[in-house]
């Protein structure tokens, strides 16, 4: 069975990342590691590393994708929980055969990663993300 080795982030999407900044880097004191474009994602990611794991702040650069509606929606708040793994393909494999249903048929390959998500009627409600380092 796949292992889950740790939580490798916890997403919160935000409308303003300078915005959001001003809670999580400038009144909690957590450090901003970078600020990066993602275009396959359609967003701009802030990565604030804590201890092991860290905070993403997930901006949406577009009007179409599935992180920009929730904000649109919501205002913003908790996105989603990702887990780190060895092997993205097989976990989703591993997962479809216990009729899990997964947001895409492959791993989307990034560089340094590939990931997937869960869908959220699978796991009780939470978008659940999972990541494997390709390095
Ligand atoms: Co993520």
């Amino acid at each position: 069975m796949a292992t889950m080795k740790k939580v490798n982030h916890i997403a919160v999407a935000v409308p303003d990342i300078e915005e959001a900044l001003k809670f999580w880097r400038d009144a909690m004191g957590i450090d901003v590691h970078h600020v990066e474009d993602v275009p396959s994602q359609k967003s701009k990611v802030a990565f604030l590393p804590v201890g092991d794991t860290e905070v993403e702040l997930v901006q949406p650069t577009s009007d179409d994708s599935g992180v920009a509606k929730f904000v649109a929606e919501k205002g913003g708040g908790m996105h989603h929980l990702c887990f780190e793994v060895d092997d993205c393909a097989a976990t989703m494999v591993e997962l479809k055969a216990k009729g899990i249903r997964l947001l895409s048929e492959e791993p989307n390959v990034l560089p340094g990663r590939k990931m997937a998500f869960i869908h959220p009627k699978s796991t009780g409600g939470v978008l659940v993300e999972l990541y494997e380092i390709t390095l």
